[in-house]
């Protein structure tokens, strides 16, 4: 495991250096680097400096080039308009650095010295009810942040905070001992799939709400089964473990067909923190964090009003005494900064409770838990949208189920495939049109800024063309099969060669992998690493158009050819994986 600087970060140092050897005065001034079209980079750090030194921007930034001394990385230092850098570097540094990457099993990519431990809340389900597309969002989001900063050496903590408490198992685990075989499988110890055991689940659902809101006695009881569950009733809360384990069965075939990895230890529900209750509202009101108002145990905030202009204050215990979702999600912080000793908590939630999260972290700040060594960031998300730009539903107006999404998305891929397949088996077509329809749904939604709101479009999500999954696995594919036809022709670095603009522009972009990752990880924005990658891809169709591989002039521009497609083709690979997304071998 080696790092390799970029060529960036190697040209700003040398930069940073000419600077405070030219002006010793400015300290340690930032020559703002960035990539630029005119020259590889471009620096504009003078312009401030002057301004700051009361100089000739030009005559500065003409000092600054003359006190850098000659090199092999940088080939040419301009100095244009009104006191610009414009940087070259020399092809043999672009070829050299890319050799260092194509060495390394990180590809140079250096781990974060600071990293420390994240406990990630995200794929949280709730209990005896359907997935929708929120919830696939969610999932999505963080299993590519559990994966990206994995990737940078934090220690990653996977919590699946899934809704398995509240009033709702009242109704239905007195429904189910009114009606003792209605989550009895087929046969005794038969496999029960997925949407077998939603559908029961589904079924019961729906016959306990009915016989609810129709018969005041069941309403009764099914009130008084609450009090037992919440008393910790040995036969209500084996009742409660079946719709429990019957919901897991679906919840793991759902994040199956979305080729994810949820282990079951790390979900740990609304139920998990029930033992933590009591006593977070005792620490809170001890403290006077939170006070009594009206017989609940209430958070007051001065910025958060209802329309009436009271404050809406943070309910953590109802006056009845019943818990809420705002003291299970105190009592996991406890456990979180406590037992996991988490440095950073994230929570991929729905943007739609971002008050909720805004009050709880408010409070926890207050009690101490939160601090300046532990933070806690909300990645909210926006709202899926149908392709008429309104909240997602079907014709019927109802929330249209996960699954059918997903199963749709694999049958258009897989139409994809098979049209573009010339020797691929029917099993093989199957295989990928699964992993082509679920990069497809991943990447759809990775692309664009978590924070907004996007629209589920299947015909865009597995286009070829724009910046979709199946425009980058096939960008990666087709490297491949290029490398199966090189023959005995390797993948060899030759920094002796000079390179076309076009082959510069790719190599100066997979140089920067590594800090696409570290800003991707730092602001938890997946998106910026998509967006990354489909540069990637972009500038390898350039290349590849304007570049002959196996027929170029020399047998040593073929390797170097063949070295820049594989450093292309382990990059993207690399890249769509911490988003979550397969590349198969061929298309
Ligand atoms: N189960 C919730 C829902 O479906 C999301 C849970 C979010 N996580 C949390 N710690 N509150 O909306």
């Amino acid at each position: 495991m080696a790092s390799v600087p970029s060529l960036a970060s190697t040209v700003q140092q040398r930069l940073a250096e000419g600077l405070s050897a030219a002006l010793p005065e400015a300290g340690s001034a930032d020559p703002l680097l960035r990539r630029s079209d005119r020259a590889d980079f471009q620096a504009n750090g003078i312009l401030a400096l002057a301004k700051r030194l009361k100089g000739n921007p030009r005559e500065l930034a003409t000092k600054v080039v003359e006190s850098i001394p000659a090199n092999d990385v940088l080939k040419e230092i301009e100095v244009s308009g009104p006191g610009f850098l414009n940087i070259t570097v020399s092809d043999a540094a672009i070829v050299e650095t890319l050799a260092a990457r194509a060495a390394d099993a990180r590809l140079g990519v250096p781990l974060n010295e600071a990293a420390g431990t994240t406990v990630i809340d995200y794929a949280q389900p709730n209990v005896a009810k359907e997935m929708h597309v929120g919830h696939l969002r969610s999932a999505v989001i963080g299993a590519a942040m559990v994966e990206i900063l994995e990737f940078t050496g934090e220690t990653v903590v996977r919590r699946h905070h899934i809704g398995d408490w509240g009033t709702q198992f009242g109704m239905l685990i007195q429904y189910l001992i009114e009606h003792p075989h209605e989550l009895d499988h087929k046969a005794e110890g038969a496999e029960v799939s997925g949407e077998e055991a939603m559908s029961n689940l589904n079924r019961l659902y729906k016959a306990s709400r009915a016989l609810f809101d129709a018969d005041e006695e069941f309403k009764t009881r099914a009130r008084a089964r609450v009090v037992d569950l919440q008393a910790g009733d040995e036969e209500t809360l084996a009742l409660w473990q079946r719709f429990v384990d019957e919901s897991k069965i679906y919840f793991y075939s759902v994040f199956d067909k979305l080729d994810m990895d949820i282990r079951d230890p790390d979900v740990v529900g609304e139920s998990g923190y029930n033992d933590m209750l009591l006593e977070t509202c005792r620490i809170l009101e001890e403290s006077g964090v939170a006070v009594r108002s009206e017989g609940a145990l209430c958070v007051f905030f001065d910025d958060v009003k209802g329309p009436d202009g009271n404050p809406v204050p943070l309910i953590v215990q109802k006056s009845d005494g019943g818990f809420g979702y705002a003291a299970t999600d105190l009592s996991a912080i406890r456990d979180r900064v406590g037992n996991l000793k988490a440095s950073t908590l994230l929570y991929v939630v729905d943007a739609r409770q971002s008050l909720h999260f805004k009050m709880v972290f408010e409070t926890a700040r207050r009690a101490g838990w939160l601090n300046d060594e532990v933070k806690a960031v909300q990645l909210a998300f926006g709202t899926v949208l149908g392709k008429d730009g309104k909240p997602f539903k079907t014709r019927e107006g109802e929330t249209v189920r996960l699954v059918d999404l997903l199963d749709e998305a694999i049958d258009r891929a897989s139409a994809v495939v098979r049209e573009k397949a010339q020797d691929l088996t029917e099993q093989e077509i199957a295989e990928r049109g699964a992993q082509v329809g679920i990069g497809a749904v991943k990447y759809a939604d990775l692309s664009t800024s978590a924070a907004r709101d996007y629209k589920f479009d299947l015909d865009q999500m597995v286009s070829l063309n724009g910046d979709t999954s199946v425009y980058l696995q096939y960008a990666y594919a087709r490297i491949q099969s290029i490398l199966r036809k090189a023959g005995d022709a390797k993948p060899v670095a030759h920094p002796e060669l000079e390179l076309a603009p076009s082959e510069r522009a790719l190599g100066l972009h997979l140089d920067g992998f590594g800090e696409a990752v570290e800003e991707t990880a730092a602001e938890y924005a997946p998106h910026k690493l998509a967006a990354y990658l489909y540069q990637v891809a972009s500038l390898y169709t350039t290349f590849y158009s304007e570049c002959p591989v196996l027929k170029a002039d020399t047998p040593a521009q073929v390797e170097n050819r063949l070295f820049l497609c594989d450093l292309t083709a382990r990059t993207l690979q690399q890249g769509m994986a911490l988003l979550g997304i397969r590349t198969p071998e061929r298309l």
